[in-house]
């Protein structure tokens, strides 16, 4: 396995380029598959996820090659509905599929997802709509089975107790553009990854009205065509940036950032004294004012809130901010792995439940820290960044999920940060044999 060593204390600076983004990605090959024609995917970031995505689409019977490393081109003529668990169950986000080969083939077999580290990961509202829309649905031996022979168009009441869902919403929208009739979804998710799917499947002649909104219309069609379609940018990635120039107290360029996509983040940022502004079109400046930084408060929501994925990154940076921060995880509320982690680096962090509790301000220590999930991998390279001595991150292959050559960027911009094989270790920090 890799590790990464990060030696702390440079202030980055520089210009940073924004990949496409994971989170509209995933979805969208799983939405190819609503078509027998060919789908052209541009601005795909370079990521195992997708990878692994690419692999269950090929499974499934369709024709998948890439065209350098951010296109990609699918071909489904021929599919079947029986999703891999050996692969399924790497990437919960595989559960997409149930919604177009529900829609295209009348019936899906899909595993279950597997556990999740940053907290409980239902179903439920997946299995709500399609049961709405008039699918039978049976749980054999951990798979997913389900008869959408009958589907029928139907008003879902689509979000959960803890608000609207991603790629829930993203199922029910691909299960009904093939159904005949007006569905229509209330309490569906307006995160900039489902406006981009609608405007992927619109490319493929879906009928869709209310992209963006809480409440979407879709006028079934009885075929789709293949498309042509730009991922958009990842607002996750743009801004962990942001939160890496804040943390060294340095001063960036981002480059292909849409800022109309970052929803509370930027007010919270600009509250705390980072000044984030837009120049040319999908560009921002990001520096720090020269008074140093505010505490803050965060709630992390559904979109536009403050995101959940943006909360271990925040949390990081809250432990160099002199005074009292609290982040609290209303999305995910056990999402703190990150924070054992950086106790060990010498932060003061209390958790009350959902509630961290951030006293800020002490220098941070480099040590040998362990990744858990994606963005407390981002985290703990943020912290690192700005830890005296040198921090070393092991079981980066969780940062390979979603973050494209985040080293190298971050590189680029003057950090110390240095990609390695696990080998290369100190005896002393070679982690325990798995
Ligand atoms: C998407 O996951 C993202 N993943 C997650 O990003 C992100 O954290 C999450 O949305 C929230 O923004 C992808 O898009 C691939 P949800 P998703 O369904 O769709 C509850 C990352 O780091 N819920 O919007 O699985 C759920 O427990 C990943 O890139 C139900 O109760 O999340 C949570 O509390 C991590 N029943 C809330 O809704 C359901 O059937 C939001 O979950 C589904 C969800």
């Amino acid at each position: 396995m890799e590790i990464l060593r990060i030696k702390g204390g440079h202030p980055i600076s520089g210009e940073v380029q924004v990949s496409g983004s994971k989170n509209a990605a995933l979805p969208q090959f799983a939405a190819a598959l609503l078509s027998d024609q060919e789908t052209i995917l541009e601005n795909v970031p370079d990521l195992s996820d997708i990878r692994f995505m690419g692999e269950i689409l090929t499974h499934l019977g369709a024709d998948v090659s890439r065209d350098g490393p951010n296109t990609w081109k699918i071909r489904p003529a021929n599919i079947q509905p029986d999703a891999p668990y050996e692969l399924v169950r790497k990437m919960r986000a595989s559960i997409c599929l149930l919604g177009p080969l529900v829609a295209r083939l009348k019936r899906a077999k899909v595993p279950m997802p597997g556990g999740c580290v940053i907290g409980h990961r239902p179903i439920d509202l997946h299995l709500h709509a399609l049961k709405e829309m008039g699918a039978s649905i049976s749980l054999n031996q951990g798979f997913v089975e389900v008869d959408g022979s009958d589907l029928h168009s139907v008003d879902i009441f689509i979000a959960g107790r803890h608000g609207s869902s991603v790629t829930g919403t993203a199922n029910a929208i691909m299960a009904a553009v093939l159904t005949p009739g007006t569905t229509t979804l209330d309490g569906a998710a307006c995160e900039p990854e489902i406006v981009d799917l609608c405007t992927m499947l619109t490319q493929m002649g879906a009928r869709i009205s209310g992209a963006g909104s809480h409440l979407l219309k879709i006028d079934g069609v009885d075929k789709l065509n293949g498309c042509t379609h730009r991922v958009i940018p990842d607002r996750i990635e743009a801004a962990t940036y942001v939160m890496a120039s804040a943390i060294t107290r340095g001063k960036i360029k981002i480059k292909g950032i849409v800022p109309d996509h970052l929803g509370a983040f930027t007010k919270v940022m600009r509250e705390s004294g980072v000044s984030m502004e837009k120049n040319l079109s999908l560009e921002m400046d990001v520096q720090t004012n020269k008074n140093g930084l505010l505490p803050f408060e965060i709630i992390t929501l559904p979109y536009p809130g403050f995101p959940t994925d943006l909360q271990a990154q925040a949390c990081a940076l809250a432990c160099t901010v002199p005074g009292l921060s609290i982040l609290t995880e209303r999305v995910y509320p056990s999402r703190f792995m990150h924070i054992p982690e950086l106790l060990r680096m010498g932060a003061e962090v209390s958790l009350e439940g959902a509630n961290a509790i951030v006293r800020g301000g002490k220098p941070l220590n480099g040590a040998p820290v362990m990744a858990s999930d994606l963005r407390a991998s981002a985290a703990l390279i943020l912290a690192g960044l700005v830890a005296e001595g040198e921090t070393w991150v092991h079981r980066i292959y969780h940062l390979d999920r979603g973050y494209e050559l985040l080293d190298q960027k971050l590189q680029n911009l003057g950090a110390e940060v240095e990609r390695m094989p696990e080998e290369a270790l100190p005896p002393a920090f070679r982690s325990p044999a798995a």
